[in-house]
C-alpha cells in the first residue's frame, strides 16, 4: 500500500519539529563538557564561527535537497544523480547506527526523572552510582524500553499528528524550563570548607571568558576538531534526518529564514545549557567538577543538586523533565527517518514500518545495553580512545560516517550536480537567497577540504 506523502503545516511546524531533533542529548550534555574542557568563551567563539559557515552550509544543503526531490535520504541522492544512489545508502547507516544507543541514554535520563520524582535522589549523587546502574542488568533495559516506546509513539501518530503536534508543545516548554534554571543557576552561591565563597556570576565568567592562555596550534586544532563534531551531531546533518524532514517541507516555506531560525534555536538551547551547567557545577564542586567530562550529567549534577538542599530536587525533576523532552524530540527524528525511508522501499504503511523499526531499536538497544555487562568488550579506536559498544556506535556514526557523508555531498553538490539547484530551491518561494555566494565558495572549496581533513584526523590516518 503505498502511502499519502506527509507533509508538515507550514513553517513553524517545521522549524519547531527540525529544532526538536537538533536540540537533544548533544546541547544539554556534550555542549557543556566541551566548553568546560576546551577553555570557556575560545570554545564559544570557534564553535559560532562554525554555525555560520559549516553548519549553515550543511543545514542548507540537506533540506534543500529533501524538499527539492520530495524524497527520503536513501532515495534523494539517486534522483540527483544516479551514479549517486550510494550515497543515500551510506546516509541511511547513520540513523541506523544512532537508533541503537539513543534510546538507552533516553533510559538513563527517564531513570534519573523517575527516581528524583519519587525520592529526594541522594542515592544519585554517590560516586559509583552511576556506574552501577549503566552495567545492572535489567533497570537500564526496563528504562530504555518506557523511553523507546513512547518515541515509537509518536512517530506511529505521523508527521502532522505526531511529530509536529508534539514539538511544538515541548519545545516552548523545553525553553521556559532552560531559561528559569539558567537563571536560577546565576543567582547560586556556596561557601566550601576552606571557607572560599563561589557565586554563580563568577561560574558565568568560567563559562564565557576566552582562555588563551597556552594556546598552542595543536591545542587550537583539538579545539576545532571538537566544535566541529559537535557541529554535525547538535544539527543533525549529513545523516538524512534533514532531508526526511526537508521532504515534508511545502514549496511556499522561506527556507532561508527557517534554516535561520533552527540554527539560532540550537545554539541558543546549546549556549543556554552552558550557563545552566558550568555556574552551578563551578559554584558546588569548583574547577575540579568541571574536568568531570562526560559523566558531568550523571555524576556532577546530581551532586549539585544534592548541594542545593530542599530546592535541588525540584530543580533536578525540571532539568531531567527538560533534557527528557529534548531526547525524545531527537529520537523520534531519529527512527522517523528509519520509518520514512523503509516505507519508500518496501511500499508499505506507516504502521507497519514502526513496528518492524521498533523491533530492530528495541533488539539493538538491548545489545547495547548489554553491552556493559554480559557483552562487555573494549577495542582501542584508530582516533587513540578506548570504547565499548555504545562509544563504538557513536565514533562511527559521527567520527567516522558524518564527515564522510559531508565530504561526498559537498562533492556532489559542489562539482556534479551544481550549487545552483540549492540556491534555486531555497529561492522557490520567491525570496532571494542572500548568502548564495557564501555557500557557493564553502560548498564548493572549503566544506570538501575540511571534511577530508576531518575525516583523516578522526579516523587516526593523519
Ligand atoms: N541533534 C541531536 C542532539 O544534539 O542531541 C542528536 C541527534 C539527533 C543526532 C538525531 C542524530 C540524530 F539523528
Amino acid at each position: 500500500m503505498k502511502e499519502k506523502k506527509s507533509n508538515f503545516s507550514g513553517s513553524i511546524g517545521f522549524v519547531l519539529a527540525a529544532a526538536g531533533s537538533a536540540v537533544g542529548v548533544g546541547n544539554i550534555w556534550r555542549f557543556p563538557y566541551l566548553c568546560a574542557k576546551d577553555g570557556g568563551g575560545l570554545f564559544l567563539i570557534v564553535y559560532l564561527a562554525l554555525v555560520l559557515s559549516f553548519g549553515f552550509v550543511l543545514l542548507t544543503t540537506d533540506i534543500a535537497i529533501g524538499r527539492h526531490t520530495k524524497q527520503n535520504a536513501l532515495k534523494a541522492f539517486g534522483t540527483l544523480n544516479s551514479k549517486w544512489k550510494f550515497l543515500g545508502y551510506l546516509t541511511f547507516l547513520v540513523p541506523a547506527l544512532i537508533m541503537t544507543y539513543y534510546s538507552v541514554i533516553g533510559g538513563w535520563i527517564t531513570k534519573y526523572f523517575c527516581t528524583y520524582l519519587v525520592s529526594d535522589g541522594s542515592i544519585l549523587s554517590q560516586d559509583s552510582y552511576f556506574t552501577s546502574f549503566i552495567t545492572s542488568k535489567v533497570s537500564p533495559i526496563v528504562f530504555m524500553l518506557l523511553f523507546l516506546a513512547l518515541t515509537a509513539w509518536v512517530v506511529y501518530r505521523g508527521v502532522e499528528k505526531g511529530i509536529e503536534k508534539f514539538s511544538r508543545f515541548i519545545m516552548p516548554g523545553l525553553i521556559l524550563l532552560i531559561l528559569g534554571i539558567a537563571i536560577f543557576s546565576l543567582t547560586l552561591s556556596y561557601t566550601d570548607a576552606n571557607g572560599t565563597v563561589r557565586t554563580g556570576l563568577q561560574g558565568l565568567k568560567v563559562y564565557l571568558y576566552p582562555d588563551f592562555s597556552s594556546l598552542t596550534v595543536k591545542r587550537f586544532l583539538g579545539v576545532l576538531l571538537d566544535a566541529m563534531s559537535q557541529l554535525f551531531f547538535s544539527l543533525s546533518v549529513s545523516m538524512g534526518i534533514m532531508v526526511t524532514y526537508g521532504s515534508y517541507v511545502k514549496d511556499d516555506v522561506d527556507l532561508n529564514k527557517s534554516i535561520n531560525q533552527i540554527e539560532i534555536f540550537d545554539t541558543g538551547v546549546a549556549f543556554l545549557a552552558g550557563m545552566m551547567i558550568i555556574p552551578a557545577v563551578f559554584v558546588f564542586l569548583g574547577t575540579d567538577g568541571m574536568a568531570s567530562g562526560p559523566s558531568l550529567i550523571f555524576i556532577s549534577l546530581p551532586k549539585v543538586f544534592a548541594s542545593m538542599g530542599a530546592i535541588g530536587r525540584i530543580i533536578a525533576i525540571a532539568f531531567f523533565l527538560m533534557m527528557g523532552f529534548a531526547a525524545l524530540t531527537s529520537c523520534v527524528s531519529v527512527m522517523e527517518t528509519l520509518v520514512a525511508n523503509c516505507m519508500e522501499i518496501f511500499h508499505k504503511s506507516r504502521q507497519k514500518m514502526c513496528a518492524v523499526i521498533g523491533i530492530y531499536s528495541l533488539v539493538t538497544a538491548v545489545l547495547i545495553c548489554l553491552g556493559y555487562n554480559i557483552l562487555y568488550f573494549e577495542v582501542k579506536l584508530p582516533n587513540g580512545t578506548v570504547a565499548q559498544l555504545l562509544d563504538i556506535m557513536d565514533y562511527i556514526s559521527n567520527s567516522f560516517l558524518m564527515p564522510f557523508i559531508s565530504l561526498l555531498t559537498s562533492i556532489l553538490i559542489g562539482w556534479v550536480v551544481g550549487p545552483k539547484l540549492i540556491i534555486d530551491e531555497v529561492e522557490r518561494n520567491g525570496e532571494h537567497f542572500k548568502r548564495a555566494k557564501l555557500y557557493c565558495f564553502m560548498i564548493r572549496y572549503v566544506v570538501p577540504v575540511v571534511m577530508l581533513i576531518l575525516f583523516l584526523v578522526s579516523t587516526g590516518i593523519i
